[in-house]
């Protein structure tokens, strides 16, 4: 019995020291999620490798508080429950900051674990406006917001385009159909919405959809989803006939998106941040980016930023503890490869302009 007290204890004991182990231990642990495997997993691996650059910069250095950082990856599979289990994973591992998640659909509810346990959460991607609606002061986002999104592509469809049919399809999301709420919100009277549809994820025909869309005879075609459907959306809706450009938002920039639709995707839309690669503050991230990982997914940037942020915020706290770190990214004037980031009472960022990006020959550029 007595013997047995003991093994329990020394577990209990083991237990502790391994949720202590991101605050006390050897290292600094840094959590980083988003969706590393599956049909989206390259952008979690633009993510995963925007954050490992920022870490293995920090570690060249010496690390921060004089301690080597972890880099902790968690696979959310672009799934709400899984990013709650990766959320719980960190909590356990003792994670003491978090970059991610990508999905809307999973920022949202993992906030409300990182929330509980005081872990400052930082989405490089996550633009449904609710993450940061509820008020918790430990999330923050470097991206921008769909309410902001939504009003670029519409501004852009009505002043530039002169579209006066619209069709727009989302893919039932708290990203896509937000977005696309937002997209209908700003496109104004003068603008008929011929058809508003949502489609189930992970599909693979849309015929029925897209044959419905092309009979409704738009002049251009919203999609708020992510390029794994968009593609397949461009490409079915083309081969039945289609021929009005797409519209969609951050959730389609890969060229993912390209390799999915082919040819088909030529001269479709989508509004993003500014072109990195004309940002004289993201020269040297471009470049070491590139030299380790290949070329940068649009969103590497916005990780390598948020990594940047918490790992300054854990040095200025001068404690690896969520709580301290918190007011620290809060308060923070940070000049990065994006360039100048300040958060707002909320935790977004007090500038996110939106642009538009078109395809062509097969690529995407910023429209200028
Ligand atoms: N911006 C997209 C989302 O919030 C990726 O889900």
């Amino acid at each position: 019995m007595k013997k047995l007290l003991v093994v329990g204890l020394v577990g209990l004991a083991m237990v502790a020291c391994t949720k202590k182990e991101g605050q006390e231990g050897a290292v600094i642990k840094i959590g980083a999620a988003g969706q590393l495997t599956g049909p989206e997993a390259v952008f979690g691996s633009d993510m995963l490798n925007g954050v490992k650059l920022a870490v293995e910069e920090w570690n060249a250095k010496g690390g921060v508080l004089g301690k080597k950082i972890e880099l902790v990856p968690g696979d959310d599979q672009a799934e709400p429950r899984q990013a709650v289990a990766v959320a719980n994973k960190f909590v356990t591992e003792g994670v003491v900051g978090v970059v991610g998640h990508f999905n809307s659909s999973c920022s949202i509810p993992a906030s409300e674990v990182y929330h509980k346990a005081g872990i400052p959460q930082i989405s490089q991607a996550c633009t449904n406006p609710k993450l940061t609606d509820q008020g918790f002061d430990n999330v923050f986002r470097v991206c921008g917001l769909d309410d902001q999104q939504g009003k670029a592509a519409a501004d852009f469809a009505v002043q530039k385009l002169k579209v006066k049919r619209v069709a727009i399809i989302h893919d039932k999301t708290t990203y896509g159909q937000g977005f696309a709420e937002e997209f209908k919100k700003n496109l104004g009277t003068g603008v008929e919405v011929v058809a508003f549809e949502g489609i189930a994820k992970g599909e693979k025909d849309y015929s029925p959809v897209v044959t419905k869309i092309k009979s409704a005879n738009p002049d251009l075609v919203f999609f708020g989803g992510i390029f794994t459907e968009g593609g397949l959306l461009i490409r079915q809706y083309k081969a039945v006939g289609g021929t009005a450009p797409f519209i969609g938002g951050d959730g389609i920039m890969s060229e993912e998106l390209l390799k999915i639709g082919g040819p088909a995707t030529e001269g479709t839309y989508a509004t993003f941040g500014p072109d990195t690669k004309e940002i004289p503050s993201a020269k040297g991230f471009n470049e070491n980016y590139r030299k380790k990982y290949g070329e940068p997914g649009v969103y590497s940037v916005y990780a390598y930023d948020a990594a940047n942020i918490i790992l300054q915020s854990i040095q200025k706290a001068g404690a690896a503890d969520g709580k301290k770190i918190t007011p620290e990214i809060r308060a923070i004037d940070y000049n990065g490869a994006l360039g100048h980031i300040q958060f707002d009472a909320k935790g977004d960022v007090k500038e996110s302009p939106y642009v538009v990006w078109k395809v062509e020959n097969n690529k995407f550029k910023q429209v200028k």
